[in-house]
């Protein structure tokens, strides 16, 4: 096996714990521990108590990489290879019993940023529904044991598109604005709520496409790479050093540009 492999299935063996945790609290009842960025954004006991499970199986099982967090924040380490990880993506899904939120953890390789890193393992695992998306670098992507291709072509009616909208409220007009651009190619649009099952989506074909600004870098490194490896594109703009993190667009490479040139990463 290779490393990518082998980091792999380490990633689908803890994602399915993780997410195990993750579902019986969430039946046991959501406790909102605090707000963050802005009011919306919330995290829950259970974001902070998978998190810390994550991190300390990685810990155990791998003590000389690195650590990346959405709560927990960052942990440097010395073999090159960083985790990245999102506890419960979809927190706000989770937070309202939408059975829609995933454990979102991936393997990088280099400076532990989107602009440098090479993504090389990624799961994201659905609780709920039991689908574990997983990728390997070069080995594709699947879904379970079926292998995930990105649609080839799009029909005329244009791609049903997903994307998502950030917590701060002034980010919102210029978000629906963005909206209003990229609507003309599209067959309709889709709000689900979790980055990382919405890259799964297009690396499944349930999408042709999903754009987003604002996400950080746990919310999109395990999905990116399962649409790469499931012959689709992922592209992100320049990070130009104001509050938001840059725009981000996925897509099966049938409407790649023309999503680009719309939303503006081109
Ligand atoms: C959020 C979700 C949501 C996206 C937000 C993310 P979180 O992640 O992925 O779909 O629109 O930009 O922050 O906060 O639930 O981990």
């Amino acid at each position: 096996m290779s490393l990518a492999q082998d980091l792999e299935s380490l990633a689908i063996d803890i994602a399915r714990e993780a997410g195990d945790l993750a579902r019986s609290r969430r039946d046991a009842g959501v406790a909102i521990a605090a707000t963050k960025s802005a009011l919306a954004d919330i995290v829950t006991e259970a974001d902070r108590e998978v998190e810390a499970l994550i991190r300390a199986r990685l810990e155990r099982e791998r003590p000389e990489d690195g650590f990346l967090g959405e709560e927990t924040g960052e942990g440097s380490g010395e073999s090159g290879i960083t985790w990245v990880v999102d506890p419960i993506d979809g927190t706000v899904n989770y937070a309202y019993g939408i059975p829609s939120y995933a454990v979102s953890i991936a393997a990088v390789r280099g400076e532990p940023t989107p602009e440098a890193w090479e993504a090389l393992a990624g799961v994201v695992f659905n609780p709920v529904t039991g689908e574990l998306f997983h990728a390997a670098a070069g080995e594709g992507a699947k879904l379970g044991m079926q292998r995930l291709s990105v649609n080839a072509e799009v029909g005329p009616a244009g791609g049903l598109i997903a994307t998502g909208f950030g917590y701060d409220p002034s980010t919102h007009a210029g978000d629906l604005a963005l909206v209003g651009r990229v609507m003309p190619m599209a067959r309709d649009l889709r709000r689900a709520g979790a980055a990382s099952l919405d890259l799964a989506s297009v690396a499944a074909g349930r999408l042709d496409g999903y754009f987003e600004r604002g996400l950080r870098p746990w919310d999109f490194a395990a999905g990116a790479l399962l649409v790469t490896e499931a012959g689709g594109r992922f592209g992100r703009a320049a990070d130009d050093g104001g509050p938001r993190a840059p725009l981000v667009v996925a897509a099966s490479p049938a409407i790649f540009d023309r999503i680009s040139e719309l939303a503006g990463l081109s």
